[in-house]
């Protein structure tokens, strides 16, 4: 069946993943990639995909109410894949507001958008099993991070049932939207389905966050900034398997319901980067140690969650997906395409970027 999907968010990092396995795994599917292009958009991400027939590209702000609501009327917009928000924990320290703007109120317009343009469609019955699944002819998706769920101690993972518990500015936007899409599924019957997952690493990774920054720095040669004591421990996800599992869910994902995902992969920032020096030298032709000698600890990240990890059972055993690749195969086909696209690198990394944190971590 065909289906006007708007896929917001699409030229970032996970986005540009998810609309180019849509539009080429569903050529009967009209994808409409919404992205206000901000620093961390850039539409060099999708250039092997953007003559497909199937793929349309809007530059637009979801803060902008009324030029969402143009766009599902010219579009008939059947489906929301929403992906679009500030996305960086740092930045969210540095400026609050924005994550606020972007991530509660611009979630919150996508949701008024949907539910007035479907409101026909939607019924108001609940099914004999107290779900909403009659209205799974259209589905709001909301893409969300397992920092909602806090920090770890020692032992434990997050599960869908785990209690919220937000730290920093950034998390504390993604709960917030993650709330306001149930109000509106339980209010107004919204159908919508939310995951929730772990970080992600793969191309087209904007180089502020951990492994791309650290993989710009070592082939620049730069200090490796590690947080505080760098015990703190991540669990980390192939982008191109994030994609897969939202492909899933999007279309066998129960409305009214959650899942995490994430790939049992959990690695202590200090071993990770090791690891990278380790894979880099070796495809730099450098010494052994050479990349481990640029590593400085910093100044520890204020609210520094110490340890996320997913447990992604529900998500394996009700819809069937795992991950495609191992940690090792998905880090060094990550550490290639950086070697392999010096310009895109040389693209994002000029201008404004390398100013924008040098007064936040300085040595400790
Ligand atoms: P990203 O920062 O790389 O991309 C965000 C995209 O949203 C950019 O293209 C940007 O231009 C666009 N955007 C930002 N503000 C906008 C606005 N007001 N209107 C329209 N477009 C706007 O982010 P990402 O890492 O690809 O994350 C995508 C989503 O996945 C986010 O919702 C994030 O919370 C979630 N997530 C990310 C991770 C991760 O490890 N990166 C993990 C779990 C969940
Ligand atoms: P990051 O990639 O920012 O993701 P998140 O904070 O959303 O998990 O950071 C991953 C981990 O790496 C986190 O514990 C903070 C740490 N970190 C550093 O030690 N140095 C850095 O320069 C960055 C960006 C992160």
């Amino acid at each position: 069946m065909g289906k006007n999907i708007l896929i917001t968010g699409g030229a970032g990092f996970i986005g540009s993943h998810v609309v180019r396995l849509m539009v080429t795994k569903y050529p009967q599917y009209q994808i409409f990639n919404l992205d206000a292009l901000t620093y961390a958009g850039n539409l060099e991400n999708l250039k092997d995909i953007e003559k497909a027939a199937n793929y349309h590209f809007l530059k637009a702000n979801i803060l902008e109410a009324d030029a969402l609501k143009a766009i599902f009327e010219k579009h008939a917009i059947t489906d929301v894949i929403h992906l679009a928000a500030e996305s960086h924990v740092d930045r969210s320290i540095v400026s609050p507001l924005d994550f606020v703007y972007t991530n509660v109120i611009g979630t919150v317009n996508l949701l008024n958008t949907a539910k007035e343009f479907w409101k026909g469609d939607l019924s108001y019955e609940k099914a004999h099993d107290g779900s909403w699944e009659k209205n799974r002819n259209h589905i709001f998706y909301h893409i969300s991070t397992d920092e909602v769920y806090g920090s770890l101690g020692k032992e434990g993972l997050f599960k869908e049932t785990t209690a919220y518990d937000p730290n920093s500015p950034y998390s504390a936007s993604k709960a917030a939207s993650d709330h306001f899409v149930r109000a509106y599924g339980e209010t107004y019957h919204l159908p919508y389905v939310v995951s929730n997952c772990s970080n992600n690493y793969g191309p087209n990774h904007f180089p502020e966050k951990l492994i791309p920054l650290f993989i710009h720095n070592i082939i620049n040669k730069k200090a490796l900034p590690v947080y505080g004591d760098g015990l703190y421990t991540r669990d980390w996800l192939y982008v191109i398997d994030h994609a897969r599992a939202i492909d899933i869910i999007f279309h066998q994902g129960k409305n009214g319901d959650t899942y995490n995902i994430g790939g049992f992969n959990e690695w202590t920032n200090i071993d990770l980067v090791k690891l990278m020096c380790a894979q880099m030298d070796v495809k730099l032709g450098r010494a052994v140690g050479e990349s481990e000698s640029l590593i400085t600890y910093v100044k520890d990240r204020p609210g520094h969650d110490r340890r996320y990890a997913i447990d992604a059972t529900k998500l394996n055993k009700e819809l069937g997906w795992s991950p495609s690749v191992t940690f090792e195969q998905g880090l060094a086909a990550t550490i290639d395409w950086y070697l392999n696209n010096g310009p895109w690198l040389e693209n994002v990394t000029s201008g404004s970027y390398q100013t924008y944190y040098s007064s936040m971590y300085t040595n400790r």
